[in-house]
């Protein structure tokens, strides 16, 4: 029996079943996804937990540890309680750790940063002592520690307040020391300032420590998507914004001179942020560059799958998934992800 189709009414009969013998379709991609087992044997990219970067947020003993209520399952943690989650995370089969301190005092150029016993220090030489084998890397940058939340030393000019660059690499370099000095293995230089991973170097290797690594946030852009990061990291600006430092969304161009600068002034690793609006620009820096690309999927994409999820819009787990294959899948070959002990949890179960 033949069937008709539509074509029929113009008196033309097509045969159906395109599958039957005698078609022409001998290319057929499908083949390759019948079973869960042959999409595994060609799956081209795979998120490991090692390759991801696990950000926590140090707060000095006194305070209490507590969730940030804009990121669901990311919390401000004191030393012992930042050690018990590192050594989780090792177990777990992540590998390095970024820590983000948050001081018991600010001022005008952020000089608690390079305290001995500030917050990064004290984790990072607890972390160093009770899970040796962890990666420890520190953040780099003033914002947490100046009073008016800029990532610099402020300058008036003709009536307009600034962030002096050159006036903020002495500072910048006084705190990646004494990271380092704290037993920091990489120092992650956030502040977007000209010039830093070449003072940083040179500071670090004037003193003896040609050891320790820079992973550069190379191309950081202005983003809105930083808005809970700093709830975090209590680290608003009090006035104005950071445009006049961190990079315009709308360029690419300015990423590669950026990222070439740092390579150029000694930077190990080199990074994108954010990561989802910006995965051309990690394509970019793949191909351009042979130094390993990390990218930070950053608060804002982290907090927007948490409401979703919990609205029961998207499958939270699902979406990570995908979120992380996509940004490796663009030539990301680390990722900086809260969802890190999440993943790796979830990877070592299946
Ligand atoms: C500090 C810094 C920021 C982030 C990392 N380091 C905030 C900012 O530049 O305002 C953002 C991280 C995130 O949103 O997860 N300069």
């Amino acid at each position: 029996m033949t069937t008709k189709t539509l074509d029929q009414k113009n008196d033309v009969i097509s045969p159906l079943a395109p599958s039957a013998p005698g078609s022409d379709l001998t290319r057929r991609p499908r083949r390759l996804r019948r079973s869960e087992s042959i999409r595994s044997l060609v799956r081209e990219t795979v998120v490991r937990p090692e390759d991801l970067i696990y950000p926590l947020f140090a707060v000095p003993n006194s305070r209490p540890k507590i969730e940030i209520g804009s990121m669901p399952g990311v919390w401000q943690l004191r030393v012992r309680e930042i050690v018990e989650e590192a050594a989780r995370a090792f177990d777990a089969g992540i590998r390095a750790v970024l820590l983000f301190g948050i001081p018991e005092m600010k001022d005008a150029i952020g000089s608690t940063s390079w305290d001995p016993s500030g917050p990064v220090q004290a984790a990072t030489e607890a972390i160093k002592r009770s899970v040796p084998q962890m990666t420890v890397i520190t953040d780099v940058c003033l914002c947490e520690y100046t009073d008016h939340g800029h990532c610099g030393a402020i300058v008036d000019k003709a009536g307009t307040k600034e962030v002096d660059n050159d006036q903020t690499l002495e500072l910048l370099v006084r705190q990646a020391i004494s990271f380092a000095n704290a037993g920091a293995d990489f120092v992650a230089p956030s502040d977007m300032m000209d010039g830093r991973i070449g003072a940083i170097r040179r500071g670090l290797d004037a003193r003896g420590m040609t050891d320790i690594g820079i992973m550069a946030y190379s191309a950081k852009y202005a983003s809105g998507f930083y808005g809970p990061f700093r709830e975090a990291a209590e680290s608003a600006p009090q006035f104005g914004d950071r445009r006049s430092y961190q990079m315009d969304p709308a360029n690419t161009r300015e990423a590669m001179r950026e990222i070439a600068l740092d390579v150029e002034e000694g930077a190990d690793i080199i990074m994108v942020k954010p990561a989802l609006s910006y995965l051309d620009i990690i394509r970019g820096a793949r191909e351009n560059f042979e130094l390993p690309v990390a990218a930070y999927n950053v608060s804002g994409e982290y907090s927007m799958v948490k409401a979703a999820a919990e609205r029961g819009w998207i499958d939270g787990p699902r979406v990570m998934n995908e979120i992380l294959t996509s940004i490796k899948r663009a030539g990301a070959d680390l990722i900086i992800t809260y969802h890190a002990m999440e993943f790796a949890a979830g990877s070592r179960q299946s």
